[in-house]
Order: structure tokens, then sequence, then C-alpha cells
């Protein structure tokens, strides 16, 4: 039998419909998180060693996730009974840099038939054909897929960067800026260039405020952290 082929989601698509079971019971995604942000996320499987390290820094950091207005939900192609002895195992036995008694509270899907996995293109046969990759979809509170990140089944991610990323599709939203290589809050930020949308509307009346200009094309201005963090979450 030949392979069926699955169409990759891409940024800016609808993120997939689905409904499945999880840890914390039946989802219907992603109607249940509309008004929310979203992270989707996969992982090879239950039971190992990369994946309980970032299970733990997922669950540590849930709140931070949370106050951003952005809940997790995970995935594994495994059965929901694997997926609740290994978050009770993490919970009751591992303590790892720090980390111990690590509640997992987001939801894990049972995904034992691949069928989000392949809706959502996370099986990469030349990475495995039989577990998911470590990928990661933001998804915005019109269920739109803002940025996608996949890595390797041997490296863990960066959730310093996954937050970062999600503060920064949130700034880019709020105040119609653009974010330079490495930008963290705080930083200045990029003017879009007068042609694009809203932007000349922004200079013609003022609102700019002061720019630092490298060149025509590459201007910036001042965006306190102060006033990234009231809009964050919003
Ligand atoms: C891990 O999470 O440790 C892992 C999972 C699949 C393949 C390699 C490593």
């Amino acid at each position: 039998m030949e392979d069926q082929v699955y169409a990759m989601p891409r940024l800016g698509d609808k993120a997939p419909a689905f409904e499945a079971s999880t840890t914390q019971g039946k989802i219907n995604f992603p109607a249940d998180y509309a008004g929310k942000w979203v992270i989707l996320f996969s992982h090879p499987a239950d039971f190992t060693p990369v994946c309980t390290s970032e299970f733990m820094t997922f669950g540590k950091m849930q709140k931070e996730f949370e106050d951003l207005n952005c809940q997790l939900v995970g995935l594994s192609i495994d059965g929901l009974y694997s997926h609740i002895a290994w978050l009770r195992t993490i919970q009751e036995k591992i303590e790892y840099k720090g980390m111990k008694n690590i509640e997992v509270k987001f939801p894990l899907i049972d995904d034992i038939t691949m069928n989000v996995a392949n809706k959502y293109g996370m099986v990469q046969p030349g990475e495995s054909s039989t577990s998911a990759v470590r990928a990661v979809f933001f998804i915005d509170p019109a269920g739109i897929i803002r940025t996608i990140l996949y890595y390797p089944l041997a490296l863990g991610r960066n959730f310093e960067e996954i937050k970062r990323v999600l503060i920064g599709l949130q700034t880019a939203d709020n105040f119609n800026v653009a974010l330079p290589a490495d930008w963290q809050p705080g930083d200045d930020v990029i003017v879009p260039t007068a042609g694009s949308c809203g932007a000349a509307k922004d200079r013609m009346e003022g609102k700019e405020g002061e720019m630092h200009c490298y060149d025509w094309f590459f201007c910036t201005k001042k965006l306190s952290k102060a006033e990234v963090e009231s809009k964050l979450g919003k």
C-alpha cells in the first residue's frame, strides 16, 4: 500500500480541527480555545528522558503561559493510560534541575491512531515514522497558525524561546511593529515601512513617535517593557 500523503499546515492557515481524548477529558480543537492563544506541541514518546525534561519544564511554566492568555496542549502517539502513568511518575518520582513534584495540569492528547499528528505534519518519516517530532504550533485567538517550530528527536526545546515567540507575536499584533533579531521586551522595535498596512496612517497622524533610521528601509523606535507588558495576554 502506498504511504498516504498529508498536507503540512502552513503559517496563516486555519488550525486543522479535531476531537480527541486527553488526560483532562475530551477536547474539541480549536473551538474550545476560541479567544485564547494555544501552544499545541508534540513529543516523540512517553517515558523517554528528553520528553520528561521538557514536560517538567512546561509543567513548571504553565502559569506563566496562562498569564499570557495561552493554553498548552500536548500530544504524542501514545495511549491515555501511558500518558497518565508517565505524568504520575513525573510528579511522584522525578527530581530534575531543582524541579520536583511537577503536576502537569494541561491536556495531553491520546493520539495512538496518529490522526492529529498526521493532520499537523508532526510525523516526519525521515526522522521517525512511528513517533511525532518535537513540533510547536502557536495558534492565535482566531484559530490561525502563527508560528511553527520543529525540533528533532534528540534535541530538547528551549522554553524561554517558546515564551519569547508568544510575547513577540502578541507585541507585533498589539503595536503594529516588527521585531528584530534576538528581540526581548524593552528592546527597540522596527517601524514597518511607510507603504505597509497601518504604518502610513500612523505616520500621517504623527503616531510613530521618535524613530531612529539606519537607512530608508530600516527604522526603529523605543517600546518600553512596561508598555509591552500592559498589552500582553490581551
Ligand atoms: C527522548 O525524549 O529522550 C527521546 C525520544 C525519542 C527518541 C530519542 C529521545
